[in-house]
């Protein structure tokens, strides 16, 4: 007889998908990614966001029905800025309205909602007016965060003010391929200073309206490591990009000091800002001093040989990295929250293994009654991927772009197993995933 074990999860813990506005509800035509999406040669294949899923058009209700159907009881969504406040002067309320009806549909569901304030785009407004390299930027966000908070804050407690911070900054400031486009480091660090201000002042407003409020940001954790142990500067680099990628935003919101490449700020404002610890966790990079990289940073970096990719290989598959990051997000002392986590996988040939591994890893944490409170599966639906347009499907269910057909893959079921019973078995990974079944519950 193999050995049938089941790993529980503690009561209450919140099992979810994690979805963006820009990403899902589609006709988002006054943000930055809408112009971005414009420029040709920007987006992979020139894809555009279009239609996305069509949240906006109501088709959120046939996916949360899907998600609560399937025994998740809880959602993270955002809310797009450049709806509710399309010029700096006006107001949409029928914006807020509709919101506040797509949240209070996740409540007839039984399921939490998080919501997420800022998912990587910007009003074309504040854009236009420089986004958040501008001084005024954490200003004009701690307003709409408490047009927004005042508008939802019957239905909603738990709050991303900002997310991934990390991901916003590379992306857009250190040649990652989001919009402004820009390469410069003291940029960067100067929208980090803004940003970390911005969270500051929202978790303020948001505080000052809510007391029951739990404010967090969703960090985007990679797991780094040196290519070469034994030599010193892969180390050393190692730790340079684990404290500029990873640790300098939470340090930021915690001690209120910003340490970012060779550059320092205090931002006393900053201190304590935070109430759950947010993690999102996707894979695992080994790096290599290189003098030459064309990165401008003096390193490489590449996937461990022996993990498997996803289907563009943009992703390996770690799980020991989620533990680590749990490991250490759990210093920061405070509740730890999953707020994405998956993989590009169109055939749905490894995710009910990465899902497994991972939700695996993380269980092993719980277990030592680490403080983790939930986890969002990355995602619902396949959704626009940012400058990798439809190239890459994280949904549990496909999506048939043209058509808004859903398509249910397998692990649709394997999640919602182990959404209903608040547990992972041997039984369930025998079925959806035998190739790791002795590693998982070995004899
Ligand atoms: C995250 C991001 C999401 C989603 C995901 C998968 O960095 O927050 O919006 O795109 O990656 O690529």
């Amino acid at each position: 007889m193999p050995p049938s074990a089941t790993y529980y999860f503690p009561t209450g813990f919140l099992w979810g998908t994690a979805t963006s506005s820009h990403q899902v509800e589609g006709n988002n035509t006054n943000n930055n990614w809408y112009q971005w999406e414009n420029e040709p040669g920007r987006i992979l294949h020139g894809h555009r966001s279009g239609l996305a899923c069509d949240w906006w058009g109501g088709r959120w209700r046939e996916d949360f029905d899907r998600a609560a159907e399937t025994g998740q009881n809880a959602h993270r969504l955002s809310i797009e800025w450049s709806r509710i406040q399309p010029t700096p002067e006006r107001w949409d309320e029928d914006a807020l309205d509709y919101y506040r009806e797509m949240i209070r549909g996740l409540y007839q569901r039984n399921m939490t909602p998080l919501v997420t304030l800022h998912h990587f785009t910007d009003p074309i407004w504040l854009y236009e007016q420089g986004g958040w390299e501008n001084e005024e930027a954490p200003h004009y966000f701690e307003r709409y965060v408490a047009k927004v908070v005042e508008a939802l804050k019957d239905y909603v407690s738990l709050w991303v003010t900002i997310n991934e911070p990390n991901v916003y900054v590379y992306g857009g400031y250190l040649g990652g391929g989001f919009p402004p486009g820009k390469n410069d480091l003291r940029t960067a660090f100067q929208v980090l200073v803004n940003l970390v201000k911005g969270h500051a002042a929202a978790y303020q407003a948001i505080h000052r309206i809510q007391k029951t409020a739990r404010v967090g940001i969703a960090l985007n954790y990679r797991s780094f490591r040196p290519a070469r142990p034994w030599f010193p500067l892969d180390t050393w680099i190692t730790n340079f990009l684990h404290q500029g990628f990873n640790a300098a935003f939470p340090e930021a919101i915690t001690h209120g000091k910003l340490r970012f490449a060779t550059f320092r700020a205090e931002i006393p404002a900053a201190v304590k800002t935070q109430d759950f610890f947010g993690l999102n966790y996707y894979s695992r990079d080994l790096i290599s001093f290189n003098p030459f990289s064309k990165t401008g940073f003096f390193y490489t970096a590449r996937y461990p040989q022996e993990a498997e990719l996803s289907d563009t290989g943009f992703l390996a598959n770690v799980p020991e990295g989620i533990y680590e990051g749990l490991a250490w997000a759990k210093r920061y002392g405070l509740p730890i929250i999953i707020t994405e986590n998956g993989v590009e996988d169109a055939d749905d040939d490894l995710r009910p293994r990465y899902l497994i591994q991972h939700l695996h890893q993380v269980w092993r944490a719980v277990n030592f009654n680490w403080q983790i409170k939930g986890y969002f599966h990355w995602s619902l639906v396949d959704n626009f991927e940012w400058e990798r347009g439809w190239t890459q499907r994280f949904g549990l269910w496909g999506l048939e772009v043209e058509t808004q057909r859903r398509i249910r893959r397998p692990s649709v079921d394997l999640y919602a197993e182990i959404c209903k019973t608040n547990s992972l078995s041997a039984e369930m990974v025998q079925r959806f995933a035998p190739e790791i079944y002795a590693k998982l519950f070995p004899e």
